[in-house]
């Protein structure tokens, strides 16, 4: 006879991108902004970032400034500088000590305060990858075979699938679990992760829920979703580092004016704003609209008939503008590494008390204390 047949349905981490499904997490996203105006104390947030390479403007507008914007509502963070994820797409860990360094610049010159927002490294943090283990018991194989990023990735990256691929959601669960998250501003791209993240803490207090008190361990965190409109890089294509497409938020204005002035566009000398006939210009629009924080429509009006010249120089303009401030920042802090060290180390105290604190309880409730 199976025993428990119900212990380990397969939950469907797929489904979490399906239109229902995104329709639903959309609605609940606008009523937590609401909670989030009235309620901030009410909220843990947790983010991170692979340190693969330099931050750039997609990562900007895209999250890292929402992040700020969360912080600055007095929302309590975590942020992991996910390390010990880079390796599960590739061989060895790359220029690691630069790219960590330059988030740490990053982070700190975009507005995120270390007294507010606790940045830590994940491979610091012995207790939150503890936690991998009575998760990964939590996890069906077929579960983790049918998450869609993970097969994203799997394609993405052209190679066999590795233990680390196939599990790093289990991983990614550590990280949000380990600080009892419960709000994680995400793309779409990672909502099965926290849909995986959800299975496992609910199925942590299944199996192993303190009686007393009769709370479970771990929160179920719920995703953000923020409708942040998608940038392209500057060929038109999905702006990734991997491709070069990128403006880094550290690119100087000379380089930036280099990179827009390759960037593509078309033959109409009109400038619209209609991502769908015309992605490329549009895009364009878009970036300079964000950086003005002004609507995309008005910002390809002005252009009018310059055409991709005009809307290139208008463009330059208002990236230079925009992240002069932070740029001066960013070299500031970068001029002084001692400094973005000894944040990280402050940031990796606090993130290991509060993982060895939740690693306590695990242990508690699976009644490991010795
Ligand atoms: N996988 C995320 C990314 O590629 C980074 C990340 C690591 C993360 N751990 C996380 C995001 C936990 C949210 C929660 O961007």
């Amino acid at each position: 006879m199976s025993s428990e047949p119900d212990d380990l349905p397969d939950a469907d981490i797929a489904d979490a991108v399906s239109p229902d499904s995104l329709e639903r997490t959309r609605r609940r996203s606008a009523q937590i902004e609401d909670e989030l105006a009235t309620d901030p104390a009410r909220f843990r947030v947790l983010t991170g970032d692979r340190p693969t390479g330099h931050l750039h403007i997609g990562h900007y507008f895209g999250s890292l400034a929402n992040r700020v914007r969360l912080q600055d509502l007095g929302v309590e963070s975590f942020l992991v500088i996910a390390d010990y994820q880079v390796i599960y797409d590739r061989d060895g860990v790359g220029d690691i000590q630069d790219n960590v360094l330059n988030a740490l610049a990053d982070y700190l010159a975009i507005g995120i305060d270390p007294a507010r927002t606790t940045i830590f490294t994940h491979s610091s943090v012995p207790a939150l990858n503890q936690l991998l283990l009575p998760f990964l018991s939590l996890v069906s194989d077929s579960e983790l075979r049918r998450n869609p990023t993970v097969k994203d990735e799997l394609e993405g990256s052209g190679r066999p699938m590795t233990g680390l691929m196939l599990t790093f959601p289990v991983h990614q669960a550590a990280d949000i679990l380990f600080c009892k998250a419960n709000l994680v501003p995400v793309g779409k791209d990672q909502l099965p992760h926290i849909e995986q993240t959800r299975v496992i803490a609910r199925r942590f207090d299944e199996r192993y829920g303190r009686a007393v008190p009769a709370e479970p361990v771990f929160p179920q965190p719920e995703a953000l979703l923020s409708a942040v409109p998608l940038l392209l890089g500057m060929d038109g294509t999905k702006m990734s580092k991997s491709k070069g497409n990128t403006i880094e938020l550290g690119t100087d204005a000379d380089t930036t004016a280099r990179l827009i002035r390759r960037a593509v566009t078309d033959a109409d000398r009109h400038i619209t704003f209609d991502p769908v006939s015309r992605p490329e210009v549009s895009n364009l629009v878009l970036l300079a609209a964000l950086c003005l924080d002004r609507d995309p429509v008005s910002v390809a009006e002005e252009v009018g008939d310059g055409g991709g010249g005009g809307l290139k120089k208008l463009v330059t303009a208002a990236v230079n503008e925009r992240f002069a401030p932070v740029r001066a920042r960013r070299a500031e802090y970068l001029s002084d590494p001692a400094m973005l060290w000894q944040v990280l180390r402050e940031g990796n105290e606090r993130a290991n008390a509060v993982a060895e604190a939740t690693l306590d309880d695990v242990r508690q409730a699976m009644q490991m204390v010795y």
